[in-house]
């Protein structure tokens, strides 16, 4: 074998599991991938958890090492394609693997891979080097879409945020100097400063109340009642304002994930970006594993389906084409108002985008193009069943 052919072997392979490791890709394997970096965070996250517990010292090494060894394997892989997922055609693959280690999640990685080596090599006992372990619990930020929808909401949101926290504060200060002035005669041990009294106030402001200290004359218990009335008044604003940018936040990513979908079909190329917009509003995701009868022959037609990855089988009684990415199935009752013709199932795992007859019809309106070409497929369909199927079946 000659340096070149090596060469492309390894390039190839490289590829193949940057690939696979890649993470935002769609297919089946990439996926398990995934799910198992997920397991072994939770295994480790877990065995930190557990691991200075009597009862599982002997199972030390299960609990905290394998996930470490798995950590390491990982953070080499990643290093290692890194250049083919990131892709800049511009940067060198040295240059490309620095920019991510400075990144939040390659310092992650990094720091989950070699802090607990490192502080056995500094001399740590066993027992406090892992306790660094907690550092693999932010690799699960990764997986949280809630997390990083919570930051953004927070960016979005800083201005209300922080005029509830400068009423807070105010509130606080306030509240501190009253009682002060009130309860210090009577309990001076607990109210003889302004910075003694602060500590009640923050206890009843947020509702906490541990009772250590409590008022004891009427005016200062007439003062407790508002604080604490204020408190909940605060939180309850902080809620309000970070579940309304919460929902916002979470609606406009749903459709920012479905124009990327819609974006994917091949069949909503020609018709630009304001129909595809348009589309994306109305489309739903679904996904689909192999085997899953998606349309059922005989069964009223209420939605039809774009394939954005993934292939189905139409079972009709003389073929069962196939149809795979970027075609669509589910139209001719639609257009028909007749039950569904055929029976389709999925063969592999399928990503779906659904459209409801509704808005078909509303959008046969107003882009006509769009519903003529859908209705064009539809007659061929009609009239030559098997051979379009062939196509189709040699397109995926
Ligand atoms: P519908 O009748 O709503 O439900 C079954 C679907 O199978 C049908 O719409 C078409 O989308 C699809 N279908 C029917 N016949 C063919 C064919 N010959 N080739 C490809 N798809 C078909």
């Amino acid at each position: 074998m000659d340096q070149e052919e090596q060469d492309s072997r390894y390039r190839r392979l490289r590829a193949r599991v940057a690939r696979l490791t890649d993470p935002v890709a769609l297919s089946t394997e990439s996926r398990l991938v995934r799910r198992l970096d997920m397991l072994l965070i939770v295994w480790g996250v877990l065995g930190v958890l557990l691991g200075d517990e009597p009862a599982f010292a002997a199972e030390r090494p299960l609990l905290v090492d394998v996930p470490l060894a798995g950590f390491i394997l990982v953070f080499l892989i990643r290093l290692w394609v890194l250049p083919d997922q990131l892709g800049h055609e511009m940067k060198a693959a040295a240059a490309t693997r620095l920019d991510w280690l400075c990144s939040s999640r390659g310092l992650v990685d990094f720091l989950g891979a070699w802090a607990i080596p490192a502080a056995l090599l500094c001399g740590l006992p066993a027992e406090d080097a892992d306790l660094f372990g907690v550092l693999w619990v932010f690799k699960l930020a990764r997986y949280s879409q809630g997390l990083s929808v919570l930051w953004r909401v927070i960016q979005i949101e800083a201005e209300p945020l922080a005029g509830v926290l400068f009423a807070f504060m105010v509130t606080l200060v306030c509240a501190a100097v009253l009682a002060h002035l009130l309860e210090r005669t009577a309990q001076p041990a607990a109210f003889g400063t302004v910075a003694m009294s602060l500590w009640w106030t923050i206890t009843t402001l947020t509702t906490t109340g541990y009772g250590d200290v409590t008022p004891v004359t009427t005016a200062g218990r007439m003062l407790a009642g508002l604080v604490m009335m204020s408190g909940i008044v605060v939180f309850a604003l902080w809620a309000g304002i970070l579940a309304t940018g919460f929902s916002q936040e979470m609606r406009r990513r749903a459709f920012l994930r479905t124009w990327d979908l819609v974006a994917r079909v091949p069949f909503f190329h020609a018709v630009g970006a304001t129909v595809i917009a348009a589309v994306a509003q109305r489309l739903r995701a679904r996904e689909v594993c192999a085997g899953s009868v998606v349309v059922r022959k005989g069964d009223a037609g209420d939605c039809m389906f774009f394939i954005v990855e993934g292939g189905v089988e139409v079972h009709l009684p003389d073929a069962s084409p196939r149809l795979g990415n970027g075609t669509f199935f589910g139209e001719m009752a639609l257009i028909s108002g007749a039950p569904r013709s055929a029976t389709v199932i999925a063969t592999r795992t399928t990503q779906l985008l659904i459209l409801d007859i509704a808005d078909f019809r509303d959008l046969a309106v107003r882009y006509p193009e769009l519903s003529q070409a859908i209705h064009e497929e539809a007659q061929n369909r009609r009239h030559c069943p098997t051979a379009e199927g062939e196509q189709q079946d040699a397109e995926a």
